[in-house]
């Protein structure tokens, strides 16, 4: 049987100050279609598995906005985290914890946060790396064509020749520097990570304990706590105690049995305004916001997000992020988006 694990613990922090620590960009309609991304996500998985067959993985901080969020899901559905280590050990305790109920289950762990434009060309994909996963040890990942030097994503070269459009990596980058990207991106022969990985939970655990022994180690510290009332007591005591690090330098850069699936559903990883912009629809002179209320003059190419109401007015701004949002007013260059992070970093937000 599969299994869908939605991650859903980032902080989404270079979409700041739409998404805060408090209600990060997962929870939010970014795209005001009415629904958050993780509700698109969910009812996306729908399709693939029973609904009893998926789990939220958050920190525990985000427990009842899920709970809120999808009154489908019920409590023990919802996967907690009590710190934030990055997607390396909030995998390994899903695995962990999957492993101790259905020791041969495939498994498909994916983000929460992301754009898709076309269902049905993702899910058949989806089914393929379930099905590829099942008949061979492989960790599979979706690759996705690149369209820019993007230094916030993986970089997959994989064999040309494969079976059934699964092909085997060569080699697995990730978020390379500039430099690194754009030779990537030159050569033709990358695709991006589309950070969704698809495998046996077998192969999963061989890959923790052969790549990242000492999270593979604190997890099976606990085999026979998991699904039960001590469950909670070892992983408040432990999670924390892991490395913080992600799935794709821990475990993705490292493997020899990484494959992955070439296919274009649609993709957009709404990691920042500038890719929100690229999939949302262009207004006049290439704006793109929702807010009626604005009076624009030579104001070309931006995004602009104000509460709804709120008057605009905007002269002589290209290629601009424009955000009001409770508390801050936001006016940063597009080209410079990868340094939101790092100015909500240095602010030292709290929320
Ligand atoms: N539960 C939980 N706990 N979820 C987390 C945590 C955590 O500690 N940290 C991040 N997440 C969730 C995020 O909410 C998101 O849905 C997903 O895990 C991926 O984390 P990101 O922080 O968004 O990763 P990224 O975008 O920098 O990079 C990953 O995705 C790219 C594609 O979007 C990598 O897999 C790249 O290789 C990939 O190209
Ligand atoms: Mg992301």
């Amino acid at each position: 049987k599969n299994h869908v694990f939605i991650m859903a613990g980032g902080v989404g922090s270079r979409f700041w100050p739409k998404s805060r620590n408090n209600f990060p960009k997962q929870f939010i309609d970014i795209l005001g279609v009415g629904k958050s991304l993780l509700q698109l996500t969910y009812e996306r998985f729908l399709k693939l598995t029973d609904p009893d067959h998926i789990y939220i993985v958050t920190n525990k901080q985000y427990k009842n906005l899920v709970l809120d969020q999808l009154p489908g899901i019920s409590e023990e559905q919802v996967i907690t985290e009590p710190s934030r280590n990055n997607t390396a050990p909030c995998i390994a305790y899903a695995t962990f914890k999957l492993a101790a109920q259905s020791p041969d289950a495939n498994m498909v762990v994916a983000p929460s946060d992301h754009f898709i434009l076309y269902e049905d060309i993702f899910l058949k994909n989806i089914q393929k790396g379930l099905d590829a996963a099942n008949a061979a040890p492989y960790l599979v990942t979706l690759g996705i064509t690149p369209t820019r030097p993007d230094t916030g994503y993986g970089y997959i070269r994989f064999e040309k020749t494969g079976t059934e459009g699964v092909h085997k990596v060569l080699q697995f980058t990730e978020k390379p520097v500039l430099e690194k990207a754009q030779e990537f991106l030159a050569s033709r022969e990358y695709v991006w990570n589309g950070g969704i990985f698809i495998w046996n939970v077998q192969t999963a655990l061989a890959a923790f304990q052969q790549h990242a022994p000492e999270i593979y180690a604190l997890f099976a510290k606990g085999r026979d706590v998991y699904n039960t009332a001590a469950e909670q007591e070892f992983i408040d005591y432990e999670y924390p105690k892991s490395p913080n690090i992600s799935v794709d330098f821990a475990i993705m850069e490292k493997a020899d049995n990484v494959y992955t699936i070439p296919a274009d559903f649609g993709w957009s990883d709404l990691g920042t305004w500038a890719s929100l912009y690229e999939v949302a629809e262009k207004k006049e002179n290439r704006n793109v916001y929702s807010n009626n209320n604005l009076h624009l003059e030579e104001t070309h190419e931006s995004i602009i997000h104000l509460p709804p109401g709120k008057l605009g007015v905007i002269k002589g701004l290209k290629d601009f992020i424009i955000v009001d949002d409770k508390d801050v007013l936001l006016i940063y260059p597009k080209k410079d988006e990868q340094q939101i992070k790092k100015v909500t970093e240095t602010l030292k937000l709290r929320d």
